[in-house]
């Protein structure tokens, strides 16, 4: 008894693993089996099968049918393994050729009438199929998704046009491409009125890589800062825009098809599950911490997030990854964000807003603020104060400064850091002063006779932790770069103590 064999992936984080589909049909009572661990959809595979044969007017044999996925001990979920069981099928029955079927990796789904439906992770699987040197059968509308990969590409409607093409009896035309590399249009800084300490704390954010909480009343500009931080964020490079992708794709699929270079910029609702945070659950999806990889992580009304789920971002942001746990495996997916948190001062809102009181002085802003824990807040470096903006801010004429002006000042300052790091990383890839940490962080931040004094002062004077003054360094090394500077002088720790945590925080 002969089998036919074709290639397929499965999913492992945003690695496409080689999946080999083996059909056997040989003497027996009519069955249709599939093993080697396949989940619930995998095994409804069967019945799209039949149905999707039946639809174009081909009959499984009536024979005994196994379906073998190996390696048997990789984890098989998602429908995308229909089409490649199809075309194993077709081998086997004699209908394609075997080293035709065995040139391509295949993914898809089959609807009942024989359609081909797009499934998650083409990006991911034409990528694996490139390190095989084989071309890729996906499903139409995943076409232009499929030719970042660079490999050749069969994007069929339907199985019968797929076995049309595999027969030669009607060519498939090749997938459209999509456009290069897009650059979306993001909301301008210039938009913002007044707020001056704000867009200077954003621009220190960018600049280091820092996280940065905002407290302050609503209305008062928060979100519209947040959402004006990834303009001035430098743009991904192409491979990180592919990683990027990457991680979209398995997630369910790039819209349009399209490559971004803009930073991802993901603002999940203080509801949201823990699943949905970090990712996991029934197909261990990536969580928005993975989809805002390499971009920005907003999160407002920071302490309505449950405890939960904000602890479970401390270990994405420590180490740039988030694992998360399968019934049988880890599966890691790559998490490296910046944090940009809002709050109100206290739970009313009203705390310190000069036009109304907060009814429950201290208590409403102590409880509100105790909600977010120490660890978290420890890998805050930033905490500022956004007041509301007042009335003649909004009647002044738009600043002239912006988006441009001030993305080009972030550029330079991480020009500065990527030349720093390369030298004293110690193998670790550090990008931003952000990441730096310990005797690397000193080796890098030595400030002057007079901001020494400054900061010893400081640690006295404001009792701060060994984690409060890294924090201290970190941002004063970044002032010092956004100005050019090499050393770090007292003006430079004077504004990083600035920053430091708020009134009630601790
Ligand atoms: N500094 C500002 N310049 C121009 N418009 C502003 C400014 N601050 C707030 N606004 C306006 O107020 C609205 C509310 O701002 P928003 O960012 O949602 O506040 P918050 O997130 O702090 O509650 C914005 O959509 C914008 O129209
Ligand atoms: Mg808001
Ligand atoms: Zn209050």
């Amino acid at each position: 008894m002969k089998t036919a064999r074709v290639q397929t992936v499965a999913f492992v984080g945003i690695e496409a693993r080689a999946v080999d589909v083996q059909v056997q049909i040989g003497a027996g009572l009519p069955t249709f089996t599939v093993v080697g661990l396949p989940d619930k959809a995998v095994g409804e595979s069967r019945e799209r099968v039949r149905s999707a044969f039946a639809a174009i007017g081909l009959a499984l044999p009536a024979q005994r049918i196994t379906v073998n996925l190996a390696p048997a001990d990789l984890p098989k979920e998602g429908s995308h393994y229909d089409l490649p069981i199809a075309l194993g099928l077709l081998v086997a029955m004699g209908v394609v050729a075997p080293d035709l079927a065995d040139s391509y990796v295949a993914v898809g789904e089959l609807a009942l009438d024989g359609r081909v439906a797009p499934v998650a992770g083409v990006l991911n699987a034409g990528m694996a199929a490139a390190a095989q040197d084989r071309g890729l059968i996906c499903p139409f509308q995943c076409g232009p998704e499929a030719h970042w990969a660079g490999v050749q590409v069969l994007a069929p409607k339907s199985l019968l046009a797929l076995i049309n093409h595999l027969k030669g009896h009607q060519v498939l035309n090749p997938p459209e491409p999509p456009q290069a590399i897009t650059d979306d249009i993001l909301p301008d800084l210039s938009e913002i009125k007044g707020q001056e300490s704000a867009k200077r704390a954003l621009e220190i954010a960018a600049a280091g890589g820092h996280n940065l909480l905002m407290v302050g009343p609503p209305g008062a500009g928060k979100s519209m800062l947040a959402a004006r931080l990834p303009g001035i964020l430098p743009p991904l490079d192409p491979q990180e825009a592919l990683e990027v992708s990457m991680i979209a794709s398995v997630a369910g699929g790039l819209p349009d098809g399209a490559i971004r270079r803009k930073r991802p910029f993901r603002a999940p609702h203080h509801s949201a599950s823990m699943a949905a945070m970090v990712g996991g659950g029934q197909k261990a999806k990536p969580g928005e911490v993975s989809l805002a990889h390499m971009g920005v992580l907003f999160l407002d009304e920071l302490p309505e997030f449950s405890r939960q789920v904000l602890d479970s971002l401390r270990q994405p942001l420590e180490t740039g990854e988030t694992v998360v746990a399968r019934a049988n495996a880890h599966v890691t997916y790559p998490s490296r964000v910046q944090l940009i948190a809002a709050m109100n001062p206290c739970r009313c809102g009203y705390l310190g807003d000069p036009s109304q009181a907060c009814s429950r002085v201290p208590k409403c802003g102590q409880e509100y603020q105790m909600k977010i824990s120490g660890p978290l807040m420890d890998r805050i470096d930033l905490h500022i104060e956004v007041p509301p903006v007042g009335a003649s801010d909004l009647s002044l004429p738009p600043p002239t400064e912006g988006t441009t002006e001030v993305a080009a000042r972030v550029e330079a300052a991480r020009a500065i850091q990527r030349e720093r790091y390369e030298k004293l990383s110690e193998g670790k890839t550090i990008r931003t002063n952000a990441e730096a940490d310990g005797h690397v962080l000193e080796a890098a931040a030595t400030p002057d006779e007079d901001g020494r004094r400054l900061l010893t002062e400081a640690v006295d004077a404001m009792r701060l932790t060994a984690r409060g003054y890294h924090r201290v360094l970190r941002v004063a090394r970044t002032l010092a770069d956004l100005a050019g500077a090499d050393t770090i002088a007292r003006t430079h720790i004077a504004e990083a103590l600035s920053y430091r945590q708020m009134m009630h925080l601790r």
